[in-house]
């Protein structure tokens, strides 16, 4: 047995050595597949021996499904903020308030100011216990199960120098490129989007299921230290020693001797912050000395010993034209303004986004309002303000959300919780049947030759009112349409023709279930191999498989519940699409590549990129379009990308050629 248990150790410490590697110092030593199946080797021992299960080991950080509503926490210290200035000015004041006041030599701290939602850990023996959001300053939530999946986060400290209790304060982040990669995401089920990273740090830090959580990889900077026993007098070295605990502690913090220590500081991440992995919207000017922190003290909000700079967010003033209510392919009711055009940090601008109801009644827009538009962390340009003192007694109505539907007048209805409202005439309203049509065309789906103008054409000529019915469509119909001619005609004849051997996934993505993007097609194809399985799947069956969520497992039950759509389906059979996974590749299915991440590259003779890219999928493996840490494999073809060799010398990632990569699967 104490063998057992050994292993167990011995596995636990050897991932969380990894995790510290990978997340933390950013240098992997071994690969994603390695680690995966220690991973499984440790989590099939934690199984078969409960009795030696541990709350740190790093199995923890998987998530799990199962909901609970968080608990309130009073804080131990209370979590204040800083105070604000936007002025090089009134960091002078600070600075001289402090040389006033202290009336002896001190250190100023720099450090950047991250722009995600604030975080304590509480610490006991090494060990994480609980995890709190800030909440009102006073108590807050405790999201340790969210948090725990945070890689860059020890579990466990390193070493054996930390204090029994101490809390460490920290900003949890949404890099810039899991920010992209989940609007996008988002963009594609036609989600609302995320406005900026803050927002979907914290909004991601709030959900139910930590699963969820551990797959947007998070990630936490470290810059305050608390407790009765630390391990040095003043803040820099306090953080510099728990750095080597093991935590995440920003490497850009500086001791400033002078003002214009200070400036050079300021001056120098206002540019150069455009480069960072994460959002930053300030740095933060912090009184070294714990000691001189204490003569400080704290006013009712903040303490008097450090304050916070806001960069200036890039920011123009324009005229409110006119706000317009887009319906999307799901009902989705989206607001946007339309501007005046301004230069705006580098591009013009000529619409913002106005997000939902409450937006746009907290900032009490009139048409023809002078407003304030900036681009701050948001892709997006977002309104901020109204100038008031620029409104005219001739101002225009003032901006109330639509109660009925702009393209159908059907009365919208917002569901509980939600901000955005929707059209629920699913089947009588233009935008959201054409979205339909227009999203099953789209080259990842059907990928038929047409584009949104022309379903709208057909549509609008009364031709199509689903997909189904373009198979029905023929070339007369098409001819006594304006713009149309035998030769085009004929070409979407072909192309609709061609559809028909769309693989089956393809198919399920085209009908727009909702979260059901191309990754869960693939995997509900993969699982359920035909529709009619899928059709007659039940919640529990679909919940059973690895990765479908309750969200999408409703989903999915509730779409094939309605007549409407098993019609669809019965029909597009009918006209002969691919309704369940060939059997070719059921049977060239094998699990060969199973835990691998293969990236391709370059120019290959006997197969095309998209043939090796389905034989990496159909095996078992991960297609990755970028080198990381996590690449098992390059299958380079000729003229591979200069700087995707660089790289894979760098991090040691084995490259292979198309026979090698294909002896592998003959094996
Ligand atoms: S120190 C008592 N340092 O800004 C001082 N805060 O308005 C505690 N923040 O709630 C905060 N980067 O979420 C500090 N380097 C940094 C920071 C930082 C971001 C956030 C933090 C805090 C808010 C203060």
């Amino acid at each position: 047995m104490k063998e057992v248990e050994a292993k167990i150790k011995a596995l636990r410490d050897e991932l969380e050595q990894h995790n510290y590697n990978y997340y933390v110092l950013s240098t992997p030593t071994i690969s994603d597949h390695e680690f995966d199946m220690k991973m499984k080797e440790l989590q099939a021992l934690e199984n078969a021996y409960p009795e030696y299960a541990d709350l740190s080991s790093p199995t923890q950080r998987v998530g799990s499904d199962l909901s609970k509503d968080f608990e309130q926490v009073l804080h131990t210290y209370p979590m204040l903020s800083l105070s604000n200035t936007y002025s090089e000015e009134e960091v002078r004041e600070f600075y001289e308030r402090t040389e006033r006041s202290l009336n002896e030599p001190f250190e100023i701290i720099a450090e950047l100011k991250y722009d995600g939602t604030s975080i304590s850990l509480i610490y006991e023996d090494g060990r994480l216990v609980r995890a709190v959001t800030r909440g009102d300053g006073t108590r807050g939530d405790d999201v340790t199960t969210n948090v725990k999946t945070i890689r860059s986060i020890p579990l466990k400290l390193r070493g054996n120098d930390y204090p029994q209790d101490f809390e460490i304060r920290g900003e949890v982040l949404l890099p810039w490129a899991e920010f992209d990669r989940l609007n996008k995401e988002r963009e594609e089920q036609e989600e609302s989007l995320f406005a900026n990273p803050r927002n979907a740090a914290s909004g991601t830090l709030k959900l139910q299921n930590s699963r969820i959580v551990a797959s947007r990889r998070l990630d936490a900077y470290f810059y305050y230290l608390l407790g009765e026993s630390l391990p040095a007098e003043s803040h820099y070295e306090n953080l510099e020693v728990a750095r080597s605990w093991g935590f995440k502690i920003p490497d850009v913090i500086r001791k400033c001797h002078s003002l214009q220590d200070i400036f050079d500081y300021i001056a120098y991440w206002n540019i150069e912050r455009k480069n960072l992995p994460v959002a930053t919207d300030g740095i933060v000017l912090k009184v070294n000395s714990l000691r001189q922190q204490k003569n400080l003290g704290f006013t009712a909000k903040s303490p008097r010993w450090a304050i916070a700079y806001k960069f200036q967010a890039e920011r123009a003033v324009t005229r409110l034209n006119s706000v317009s209510f887009q319906v999307g392919r799901t009902g989705a009711i989206t607001p946007v303004a339309n501007l005046v055009p301004v230069q705006l940090a580098g591009t013009v601008v000529k619409r913002a986004s106005l997000h939902n109801a409450d937006i746009i009644e907290g900032l009490d827009l009139h048409i023809g309002d002078n407003v304030y538009v900036e681009k701050g962390g948001e892709i997006i340009p977002k309104i901020v303000g109204v100038d008031l003192e620029s409104r005219s007694i001739l101002i225009g109505d003032k901006v109330r959300f639509i109660r009925i539907c702009p393209e159908c007048g059907t009365r919208l209805i917002r569901p509980e919780g939600e901000a955005a409202h929707y059209c629920p005439n699913e089947t009588g309203c233009p935008p959201q049947i054409k979205g339909r049509i227009e999203h099953f065309v789209t080259r990842k789906a059907m990928d038929i030759n047409i584009g949104p103008e022309t379903v709208e054409d057909l549509y609008d000529a009364g031709l199509i009112k689903d997909a189904a019915d373009l198979y029905i469509l023929q070339i007369p119909d098409l001819l006594r349409l304006e713009r149309w001619a035998k030769k085009s005609a004929q070409n979407l004849m072909d192309s609709l023709q061609e559809s028909k051997k769309v693989p089956f996934e393809r198919v399920l993505y085209g009908l727009g279930i909702r979260y059901v993007g191309e990754t869960m097609a693939k995997r509900l194809a993969a699982s359920f191999h035909s529709m009619e399985q899928l059709e007659n799947a039940t919640y529990e069956d679909l919940v059973n498989v690895d990765e479908i969520g309750e969200r999408i497992a409703r989903s999915v039950v509730d779409y094939f519940s309605e007549e409407r759509n098993k019609n669809l389906v019965v029909r597009l059979k009918e006209y002969g699409l691919q309704m369940a996974v060939s059997e070719e590749l059921l049977s060239n299915r094998s699990d060969k590549l199973q835990g691998l991440t293969i990236v391709i590259s370059g120019t290959f003779s006997k197969h095309s990129r998209d043939e090796y890219k389905a034989m990496i999928e159909q095996n078992g493996g991960k297609n990755s379009t970028s080198v990381s840490g996590k690449t098992d494999y390059i299958l380079a073809g000729e003229n591979m990308g200069p700087a995707k060799l660089e790289k894979a010398a760098k991090l040691g990632v084995k490259i292979i050629n198309e026979n090698e990569f294909l002896n592998m699967l003959s094996q």
